[in-house]
């Protein structure tokens, strides 16, 4: 056995006994006080975590940017808990240990519980009768009080008497019913320490014991048989803890053998006794109710005086000496053996209470722990997972964009190049087929009918059409010459721009792609503009004799000095006239006032002045032949002259105007045309480049379109991933915290309800 000092009431402690409050720390309940606190600590923790944790998967739950990372059912099942655990929270909060004593009337009991509180808490002895269930509990204030059953009313007891006269003078008291006496704390060290004493009336005097343990044992953490040493146990005292053993499972159980002060009247039976009742006891515990080891029987049964220890320890309280009255032989040892009981009874009961109290609940805890665990757990790898995918999205979105990027680069020189290309040939191809088609003009204006007429009126709208004529004729020549040829060429170009493109586009622009480029609508516009082109053109077709001045002079000439011998001359200064000068250049003509003669004249002159030497020569001949041929012959030259003259002055018809018309006009125009070869090459290029740059661009566009997503998702991507980064830490620090709580919980296990296991 060990050593056990004496319990002090902590009310009359002086600041001397400090060594005294050392060993009322080291009370065995406090281990209990010590487990409560420690499972209440987890337990807040744990609902603190449980709500923490039902909100972050709520947030999560109702995040939609995300694919979901958590379930409904989860987020019920942590909602769930966060009510059962603060539930079980509040039952642990209230709870204590319980210690209910029975036995015959007046064998002790409540002296028994005053022993224990180093007071006259209870009243007791004759007249005094426990006659209800009296509960003595810890009150945080300085004033006793009673509670009764369906009340909550406080009656304030000062004083054992007090009490003793309200229990009696409440006529609805029984058996069966409860009164709380609630006791200061401050006065006595088991209240502070949750333990919570029950004084029941003698199990004799009822017969409704069944009751009694349904309302006051099933949470009872220990009974204390409080016997009588100067009598056997009785078959009622027997029978009731029958019963409890009966529906409680394995009850600890102390018997206490009262009264054994008395026994110090007979010191020569003594020993004897007490073997005999260590003997029924023992074998009441362990044979018939089988709660404890025979090993360990002597643990639970004493033999004491409940009167004498009381008598002592108020005596104590009162500042006077232990032993001051009249006590019997024997009475430290009576005393040791209630200390030691009392040692006994805190440990069994400090143990027993956190199992039974703690137990159940720390598995819940652990159990609630464990399945937070595995959903953070779930939701972190969800998290990751979709984390992991995000990323691969994200890695696949910017290969390709850096694909389109690099591809996009080379089609761009390769689309340049080709546009250069094809540019060139189409300027070489429409150049050599205008430079056909203006060989060709003859047959074009000749294919032109319309009536014609010398008026300027008609010439007017004549030469309107026949612009027309051309530029339609001109237009559809070269677009039968060159057209299908450039449109192949340029359509080829277009296939293979859409064909290089068309794999940096998603599949679904594709299609709209190939909507997008309409292929055939191309036409080349050459863009002759013949009206502005030709309307300087100034027909010539007065009528000419062949062997008339002009043409003799043109002949000699060519048409150009012509114009200039006959009209050019208007372009002068006036001056006053000269005459004759014989001179190689060209002889001023006063302008406006010249006659026929003078014309004449200068024309001679001209003429001669060009050809000097010539005329001379055939005026010389011209003598010759007049000496020779005579005048018949000259009038015979002059007629067929005059004849010649007549014919082509005859045939000089409308018709005849036309073709000359058009004569002129084929010449006109193709000098003109020609000037415009090398433009109509290049506008007709620039078009197949404008038209080629346009679908390029378009298809840039496209590229564009889909390089704009593809960076959209990329930061769609960023979000959600920085997002998962937030959740999935969260998760794993959620997760851990789990961990945390189980190993606390763990450790709880081992600390306070493994031992002794
Ligand atoms: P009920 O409440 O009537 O069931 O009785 P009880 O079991 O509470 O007994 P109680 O404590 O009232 O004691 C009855 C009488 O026995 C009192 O007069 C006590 O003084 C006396 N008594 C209690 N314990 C002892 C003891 O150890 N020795 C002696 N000699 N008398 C005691
Ligand atoms: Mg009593």
């Amino acid at each position: 056995m060990s050593l056990v000092f004496p319990r002090p009431n902590t009310s009359v402690i002086g600041k001397k006994d400090k060594r005294l409050m050392a060993e009322v720390n080291a009370s065995p309940l406090k281990h209990f006080v010590t487990a409560k606190k420690k499972i209440n600590g987890i337990f807040e923790q744990l609902g603190a975590y449980i709500k923490e944790s039902s909100a972050f998967l709520e947030e999560t739950y109702s995040n939609e940017e995300l694919d979901p990372v958590t379930t409904e059912e989860q987020v019920a099942e942590v909602r769930g808990y966060l009510s059962k655990v603060a539930g079980i929270g509040e039952v642990l909060s209230r709870r204590h240990m319980k210690v209910v004593f029975f036995g015959r009337t007046s064998n002790g009991k409540s002296s028994v519980i005053n022993a224990m509180l180093w007071d006259k808490v209870l009243p007791s002895g004759i007249g005094h009768t426990t006659n209800c269930f009296l509960r003595v509990e810890g009150t945080d204030g300085n004033e006793s009080f009673l509670l009764t059953e369906g009340s909550d009313e406080r009656k304030s007891v000062k004083t054992v008497n007090q009490l003793a006269h309200a229990l009696h003078q409440d006529e609805d008291l029984d058996a069966g019913s409860l009164v709380c006496v609630m006791w200061p704390k401050a006065k006595c060290a088991l209240l502070r320490d949750d333990l919570v004493l029950v004084d029941s009336p003698g199990i004799d005097v009822t017969t409704e014991l069944d009751s009694w343990i349904d309302k006051f044992c099933l949470d009872a953490d220990v009974f204390v048989l409080v016997a009588n040493s100067e009598s056997t146990l009785m078959q009622t005292e027997k029978s009731f803890f029958h019963k409890v053993n009966e529906r409680l499972s394995s009850p600890n159980i102390f018997i206490l053998n009262n009264r054994w002060d008395a026994s110090a009247n007979e010191p020569e039976y003594m020993e004897e006794v007490r073997r005999q009742h260590m003997d029924r006891c023992t074998s009441f515990l362990v044979d018939e109710l089988r709660v404890v080891d025979r090993s360990h029987a002597g643990d639970r049964i004493f033999f004491v005086s409940a009167k004498e220890v009381l008598q002592a320890r108020v005596q104590k309280a009162q500042g006077m000496p232990e032993a001051g009255g009249a006590l019997a032989e024997g009475f430290q040892a009576r005393m040791f053996e209630f200390q030691n009981f009392e040692r006994r009874f805190e440990e069994c009961i400090s143990q027993s209470a956190v199992k039974t109290k703690f137990e159940q609940h720390t598995t819940r805890a652990k159990q609630i722990s464990e399945a937070l665990r595995l959903i953070m757990d779930s939701v972190h790898i969800a998290a990751q997972e979709q984390r992991i995918h995000c990323l691969e999205m994200k890695e696949e979105r910017e290969d390709r964009l850096e694909f389109i990027d690099k591809q996009l680069d080379l089609l761009t020189l390769d689309c340049k190049s080709k546009i250069k290309k094809i540019t060139e040939e189409v300027e070489k191809q429409v150049s050599n087929a205008m430079a056909e088609e203006i060989r060709r003009l003859a047959v074009l204006v000749d294919d032109f009918h319309m009536d014609f007429h010398p008026s300027p009126v008609v010439l007017k709208v004549y030469k309107n059409e026949l612009h027309r004529h051309i530029e339609e004729g001109l237009g559809r020549n070269m677009s039968e010459r060159c057209s299908s040829a450039i449109t192949v060429a340029l359509q080829t170009t277009q296939t293979d721009m859409i064909d290089g493109l068309k794999p940096l586009l998603p599949i679904t622009i594709r299609e709209q792609v190939d909507k997008m480029v309409p292929r055939q609508c191309f036409a080349l516009s050459y863009d002759l503009n013949c009206d502005k082109l030709c309307s300087d053109f100034q027909e010539d077709i007065g009528f000419h004799f062949s062997l008339g001045w002009t043409m003799l002079v043109n002949r000699f000439l060519g048409p150009k000095n012509t114009r200039r011998a006959l009209m050019g001359y208007n372009d002068q200064v006036p001056r006053s006239l000269a005459i004759t000068p014989v001179s190689t250049s060209m002889p001023p003509f006063p302008q406006g006032s010249m006659t026929q003669e003078e014309l004449m004249v200068s024309m001679v002159t001209g003429l001669a002045s060009l050809t000097s030497r010539t005329s001379m020569g055939i005026i010389v001949v011209g003598g010759v032949i007049w000496k020779a041929v005579g005048w018949r012959l000259i009038a015979l030259s002059v007629g067929l002259y005059g004849l010649l003259y007549v014919y082509e002055r005859l045939t000089w018809t409308t018709r005849a105007k036309e073709r000359t018309f058009k004569r002129q006009f084929v010449d006109y125009a193709s000098e003109k045309l020609q000037l415009i070869v090398s433009y109509t090459g290049s506008n007709c290029s620039h078009q197949v480049q404008q038209e080629l740059a346009s679908t390029f661009s378009q298809l840039c566009q496209q590229v564009d379109v889909t390089r704009q997503q593809l960076e959209d998702e990329i930061g769609d991507l960023n979000s959600k991933i920085e997002q998962l980064d937030t959740l999935q830490s969260k998760a794993k620090l959620l997760r851990n915290k789990a961990g945390w709580l189980d190993s606390e919980l763990n450790m709880f296990i081992q600390q306070y309800l493994q031992q002794g296991r």
